[in-house]
């Protein structure tokens, strides 16, 4: 939808008395509407990174979710401020490992006699308790565009793996980066007594999966890679890593939201695809690509937004800047010192990744 030319001019004023002293980052699952007034756009990884390379900026407006902008507190130096226009843009996978039930489980793990062999590897999209029990269990972080590499660093250090929340992108690295077979994988089940698995099992598996998942990649089956190669004869099908095993084994190419873009920026005029991500960026991508001569259609038939990312719109931007251009520190997201210490080391360990 065309974003209100009041509030345009409103978010550009603001931002324009603000000068320096803001930085707004933007995932590439924003809306159209706030990716405008975004001084960088990427993914997980890059966004990670860009905002810890701005220790000149006073404020980091994060337009995206809470753990992003918690990792950006913890990269960042104590006086920088990190704001999330809209404190109820969760994540709801992060969401599915709380630190109550990550310590359960490490029971578990200790009361099979395997958690020494155990290295835990945590996906970007946790909280910060996940992440810092992943620090102090010598682990570390990983996003959808390093997950392999993180996974070489852990099984250097350890014989098996506790991937946490997301199983499927534990589950699609190992067994299409790793040559693991599925056999390898076991899947921990936090509402069930014991995680639902056995100790010959837990002692069996190489990659030990969090039973997480992304409702909005969750929706992506079979059916919809299938239906759409009958639609759309040679089309290419892209997908993110967190669908499904088989929606990821069915595709053509698999990577993160930075990929796919680059993927299609590379693809010949002519070229057909189908994106399996959300909607928001196959959307911006089929009308930039369309003036090349690339088609480029949602992998579903039926559309879905990741409804906590379109909770920051235009409105909850303008409140922002304005409030900070007014000099009121709004919605910041501060992690606790003994939290952040570990979580650092965590997120630091991928940052050092070759
Ligand atoms: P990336 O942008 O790192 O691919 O992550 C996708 C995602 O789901 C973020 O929530
Ligand atoms: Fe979380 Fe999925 Fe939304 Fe990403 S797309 S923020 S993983 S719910």
């Amino acid at each position: 939808s065309p974003s209100d030319p009041d509030l345009v001019e409103r978010a550009r004023a603001a931002k324009a008395k603000l000068g320096d002293k803001v930085f707004v980052l933007g995932h590439h699952y924003q809306r159209d509407e706030v990716i405008q007034f975004a001084d960088v756009t990427g993914d997980s990884f890059k966004l990670a990174r860009d905002a810890a390379a701005r220790p000149e900026a006073e404020y980091i407006v994060f337009c995206g979710v809470h753990f992003m902008a918690e990792s950006a507190d913890i990269l960042t130096s104590d006086d920088q401020k990190v704001v999330l226009p809209d404190l109820a843009a969760g994540c709801s996978m992060a969401d599915m490992a709380t630190a109550e039930q990550v310590a359960e489980c490490w029971d578990v793990l200790t009361e099979a006699g395997v958690a020494e062999q155990v290295v835990p590897v945590s996906y970007m999209n946790s909280s910060a308790d996940i992440k810092a029990f992943t620090g102090k269990h010598g682990g570390l972080i990983c996003t959808s565009s390093n997950a392999k590499r993180a996974l070489d660093w852990a099984f250097e250090q350890g014989e098996k793996v506790l991937f946490l929340p997301d199983q499927h992108l534990g589950r699609n690295t190992a067994v299409r980066d790793m040559g693991m077979s599925l056999e390898d994988c076991v899947v921990y089940n936090p509402h069930k007594p014991g995680g639902g698995v056995t100790v010959e099992q837990l002692r069996a598996a190489k990659m030990i999966l969090w039973r997480g998942h992304c409702s909005v990649h969750g929706r992506f089956s079979l059916d919809s890679v299938n239906d759409v190669r009958a639609r759309i004869p040679g089309v290419n099908v892209l997908v993110h890593p967190e669908c499904k095993h088989e929606v990821v084994a069915a595709a053509d190419h698999v990577g993160s939201t930075e990929y796919i873009i680059r993927t299609l920026e590379a693809a010949p005029a002519g070229s057909k695809w189908a994106i399996g991500t959300e909607l928001n960026l196959v959307r911006r991508l089929a009308n930039r690509f369309a003036s090349e001569g690339k088609e480029v259609v949602f992998l579903d038939k039926t559309v879905c937004f990741c409804s906590t990312m379109n909770r920051i719109d235009l409105p909850h931007l303008v409140w922002t800047l304005e409030s900070l251009a007014e000099g009121t520190l709004v919605n910041r997201i501060e992690v606790d010192k003994e939290t952040e210490a570990f979580a650092k080391l965590a997120l630091e360990r991928m940052l050092a990744l070759p």
